[in-house]
């Protein structure tokens, strides 16, 4: 009897990719938190000309540690690019968020928040953008009718953001809130002022320790 070959991870998913050929886009599952944790810190860190924030800070800190903590919780959407080893090499993934405890890219409790990272040999190269689009078709499916974030105006992230359709719908300091429609039809809701004032927690964006998110206590 033929030996079957059992991958690790979620199951593979189709998408319109950019990421090249050596890279799969599979589904994230619960094994996959340290590299969700190491993207989280990719993310924190984007900025090489600033102090790099450790992971045992971002874990230790709720405001970052919240992003990850309980992976999969129920509504987490994530992506892992992986080589043809098994080698993660990026992450992109969305969780909600309640009013009371709002992310820095917070539109609504019905709108998941994303986080990516790519592993620094790996990006330029067409793997962020294959997750993004990976995941916005996966927020399609499950029936979500926006996504958002919070990027700092000086990341090229944001390049990426606004060429795959995402506006600013706030300024937040050094950071915009963006949102990207996943249905042409889509209006956004005129929705209540945010619940919860802005603070220096909820400020921010994928910034790195100068910024109020990853400042150390
Ligand atoms: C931002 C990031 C996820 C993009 O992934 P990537 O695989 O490098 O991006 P792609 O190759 O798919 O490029 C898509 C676009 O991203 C932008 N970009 C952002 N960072 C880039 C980088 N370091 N190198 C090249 N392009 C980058 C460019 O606009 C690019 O478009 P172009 O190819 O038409 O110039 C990745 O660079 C990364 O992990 N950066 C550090 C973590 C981070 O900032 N995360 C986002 C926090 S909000």
């Amino acid at each position: 009897m033929g030996r079957t070959r059992r991958l690790r991870g979620g199951p593979p998913v189709d998408t319109d990719s950019t990421a090249p050929p050596a890279v799969r886009l599979r589904e994230a599952v619960g094994e996959d938190s340290p590299f969700l944790v190491e993207m989280l810190g990719a993310a924190a860190n984007w900025s090489p000309e600033r102090e790099q924030v450790s992971r045992v800070h971002l874990l230790a800190d709720r405001a970052t540690a919240r992003y990850v903590e309980g992976w999969p919780r129920t509504g987490d959407l994530g992506l892992i690019a992986e080589t043809a080893q098994q080698e993660p090499v990026g992450a992109a993934w969305l969780r909600l968020f309640p009013a009371e405890d709002a992310g820095y890219g917070f539109v609504g409790p019905d709108v998941p928040e994303l986080s990516l990272g790519v592993v620094p040999p790996w990006r330029g190269r067409g793997v962020g953008r294959a997750l993004l689009r990976g995941l916005r078709g996966l927020a399609r499916e499950a029936g979500h009718q926006e996504l958002s974030l919070s990027v700092e105006r000086a990341n090229r992230a944001r390049e990426l953001y606004l060429s795959e359709g995402f506006t600013t719908v706030r300024a937040d300091g050094d950071a915009d809130t963006m949102a990207l429609s996943l249905h042409s039809d889509f209006q956004r809701p005129a929705r209540a002022p945010r619940a919860v004032r802005p603070t220096p927690a909820t400020q921010g964006g994928c910034g790195g320790p100068e910024t109020p998110r990853f400042r150390r206590r």
